[in-house]
């Protein structure tokens, strides 16, 4: 509210709850800006800002879904009034079926109108949401009022944790490790990575997460190879890797982990050399993210990292080097996807990328080298904070990463 214009209104839009066919529904998941605004958690909630409402109790207002008896019997207790306030600290809390009226009496004392665009990088949303809806039909009844954008606010503030969203963060990490050590004495020659994935949601759902923060990779062999393999379901043979990227989500907020592990519980030497690469790199890149460092820069950085490991390992040569072309260097054979993103509420969150990084900014570090023709790939990944001075903190840094460990944990 801060930030914005003078005789400004700003909504926000819950998601739709997304059909599959006949009267099936997929889980309701909120929209991530109206749940980090309000804490709201249901379906059709609207909250509006208007700092500048003549009337003070409309400077906030949250709409809610009028609940009655009938509902509570077949889907359970919607939000009342009251406890609207306590889940969004908003005193005005109305019902949904009073907002066409009341916003209408406040657009008449307002200028402007945001709406709230996805304006993600990586965004490619092709159904039409509840908030695009809202903005056709807003514009359309409203047609003198000037528009602005809510993203870039959001994107701001939402890239910079709070303490509370640090702590609900650990937890999820928390969760996800506990997934993962009770892996450790699960995989074996023969296993299936279906039942790794049946494993893990169990651990995470008794820990009171909903499930996985994003859909789960379990890729064995050369399935690693495959970036966004999820089908999971080939068996686990003796000899090769299993790259999993696989975490839980806790009250809407995102861990994003991948390990990757023997199935025998024994790397072989070579496996172990390019793990021990892909680790230095995980390391020297994290160090890397400290407050004034950029985006574009630290990426460069990382690149320069996984070049000299190639070449150590024998993958690329001098000449491959030498020759590459700087809009496709060499390594990008090897490591074909960026080390880092921003982590919160989205799995691929929010956050600034032109302006030099902050503290409590919330990255992943995930460096991996693919190598098909020798039948596993590698990917190591973990979630860390950047702090005012020093390193970053790792919220993953309990969930076993050396190889040492990982082996004899295997085969504890
Ligand atoms: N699991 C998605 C990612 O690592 O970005
Ligand atoms: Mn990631
Ligand atoms: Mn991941």
């Amino acid at each position: 509210m801060a930030q914005m214009q003078p005789k400004s209104i700003a909504v926000f839009n819950s998601n739709d709850i997304y059909p599959i066919s006949a009267d099936s529904v997929l889980p309701f998941e909120q929209h991530r800006d109206i749940f980090y605004l309000s804490g709201a958690d249901q379906e059709e909630t609207i909250l509006l800002l208007f700092p500048d409402a003549i009337d003070k109790k409309h400077r906030e207002i949250l709409f809610v879904t009028e609940t009655n008896d009938h509902i509570a019997v077949w889907e359970g207790a919607k939000l009342t009034k009251e406890q609207g306030t306590e889940v969004s600290g908003i005193q005005t809390i109305y019902w949904l079926s009073d907002f066409d009226k009341v916003f209408f009496n406040l657009m008449t004392e307002a200028d402007t109108i945001y709406f709230n665009t996805n304006e993600h990088y990586r965004q490619a949303v092709v159904n039409e949401t509840r908030e695009d809806r809202f903005i056709k039909k807003t514009k359309e009844q409203y047609p003198a009022h000037k528009v602005a954008k809510s993203n870039p606010i959001l994107q701001e503030i939402r890239g910079i944790k709070e303490p509370e969203e640090l702590e609900l963060m650990q937890t999820a990490c928390n969760i996800t490790g506990k997934g993962f050590r009770r892996l450790l004495g699960f995989v074996k020659p023969g296993v299936w990575e279906h039942e790794i994935e049946a494993e893990l949601i169990h651990e995470f759902i008794r820990n009171r997460s909903k499930g996985f923060a994003y859909p789960p990779i379990i890729a064995s062999g050369n399935n690693a190879n495959v970036l966004h393999y999820l089908e999971n379901n080939k068996a686990c043979k003796d000899g090769d890797l299993i790259l999993m990227d696989v975490a839980a989500e806790y009250a809407n907020y995102s861990s994003d982990l991948t390990r990757t592990i023997p199935v025998n519980g024994k790397f072989t030497k070579r496996q172990k050399e390019v793990y021990e690469a892909v680790l230095r790199v995980k390391k020297d890149a994290t160090k890397l993210l400290v407050p004034g460092m950029l985006w574009a820069e630290y990426h460069k950085e990382c690149g320069n990292l996984m070049t000299s490991e190639l070449l150590a390992l024998g993958l690329l040569d001098k000449a491959d080097v030498q020759n590459e072309n700087p809009d496709r260097p060499a390594y990008k054979k090897y490591f074909m996807h960026g080390t880092s993103h921003h982590i919160g509420l989205n799995t691929h969150d929010y956050g600034e990328l032109k302006k030099p990084m902050q503290a409590n900014m919330v990255f992943t570090v995930e460096p991996g080298i693919y190598i098909p023709e020798e039948g596993f790939g590698i990917r190591l990944e973990d979630d860390v904070v950047i702090q005012e001075k020093g390193e970053p903190f790792n919220l993953m840094g309990n969930i076993p990463i050396e190889a040492e460990e990982i082996e004899s944990l295997m085969n504890a």
